[in-house]
C-alpha cells in the first residue's frame, strides 16, 4: 500500500516500482516524463527501432517536434513505421546523419531550444551488429548536444557493454563526461551497484 502512494499521480497501481531500478530505459523515461512538456523541442540521438522516438512523438505533443539521428536507412524505416501504426502525432523528422552533426543539422530557431536528448547506444537489435555506436562520435554527439540544449534540459545515455567495442565506449564516454565543466553541465551516473557483471549503465546530464 505504500509503495502505491508514493507512486507519481500519472502510474496506476499496476506500475511496478521495482522495474524502474532494474530495468534503464523506465528509469530513463520517468525522468524524461518529469522534464519534458507539451510544445518542447526533443532529440533522440539513435532511433534505431523508434521505441524511444514514439515515446519523445508523445511527450512532446503535437505543438512539440522531435529530431531522430541514425545512420542506418533501416532504422528510420523501422522508426517510422512504428510511429504510423501507433497513430503517432505528426511532429517527427527523421534525418540518416550521424549524432555528432547534431547542431549542424537542427535549424537555427531550435539552437537553444532543446528540452532532452535520448542516447540508446549500441547497434540495431535484430542487423548488421558491425553498425555500433563509438566513442569518436558518440563524445563529439554529447558536446553538440550541450550546444543546442536549453538550461535545465537533460540527456540521457544508455551505454551497454555486452558487446563487441561496447565496454570500450562506455569508458571513453564515462571519461568524456567526467570532464565537462560543472559551469555546463551537472552529470549522474547510475550503475547496478552490486552486480558488477551487469551491463547497462546510464548517464544523465542537466544542462545548467
Ligand atoms: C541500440 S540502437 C537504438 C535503439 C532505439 N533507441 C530504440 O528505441 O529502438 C542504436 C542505434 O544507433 C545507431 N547509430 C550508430 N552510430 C550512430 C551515429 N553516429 N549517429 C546516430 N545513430 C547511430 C545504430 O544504427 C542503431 O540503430
Amino acid at each position: 500500500m505504500l509503495v502505491v502512494l508514493l507512486l507519481p499521480p500519472e502510474h496506476d497501481a499496476s506500475y511496478n516500482l521495482a522495474m524502474l531500478i532494474s530495468h534503464t530505459i523506465s528509469f530513463v523515461k520517468i525522468i524524461m516524463e518529469k522534464v519534458i512538456l507539451p510544445g518542447d523541442i526533443v532529440v533522440d540521438a539513435t532511433t534505431g527501432n523508434g521505441i524511444d522516438t514514439l515515446f519523445l512523438s508523445q511527450c512532446v505533443g503535437p505543438e512539440g517536434h522531435v529530431f531522430g539521428f541514425d545512420v542506418q536507412q533501416q532504422a528510420l524505416d523501422q522508426t517510422r513505421k512504428r510511429l504510423n501504426i501507433k497513430n503517432a502525432p505528426d511532429n517527427v523528422t527523421l534525418l540518416q546523419v550521424g549524432h555528432e552533426l547534431m547542431a549542424r543539422m537542427l535549424p537555427d530557431e531550435f539552437h537553444g531550444q532543446v528540452m532532452a536528448v535520448m542516447f540508446n547506444l549500441g547497434y540495431l537489435p535484430g542487423s548488421n551488429e558491425n553498425i555500433v555506436t563509438c566513442a569518436a562520435t558518440t563524445c563529439p554527439a554529447i558536446d553538440s548536444a550541450l550546444s543546442v540544449m536549453k538550461p535545465g534540459g537533460v540527456i540521457s545515455i544508455v551505454m551497454y557493454t555486452g558487446h563487441p567495442g561496447g565496454q570500450k565506449e562506455a569508458v571513453a564516454v564515462d571519461k568524456h563526461c567526467a570532464t565537462l565543466s560543472p559551469n555546463l553541465a551537472r552529470v549522474r551516473r547510475c550503475t547496478m551497484h552490486n552486480h558488477p557483471a551487469a551491463q547497462t549503465h546510464l548517464l544523465l546530464i542537466e544542462r545548467r
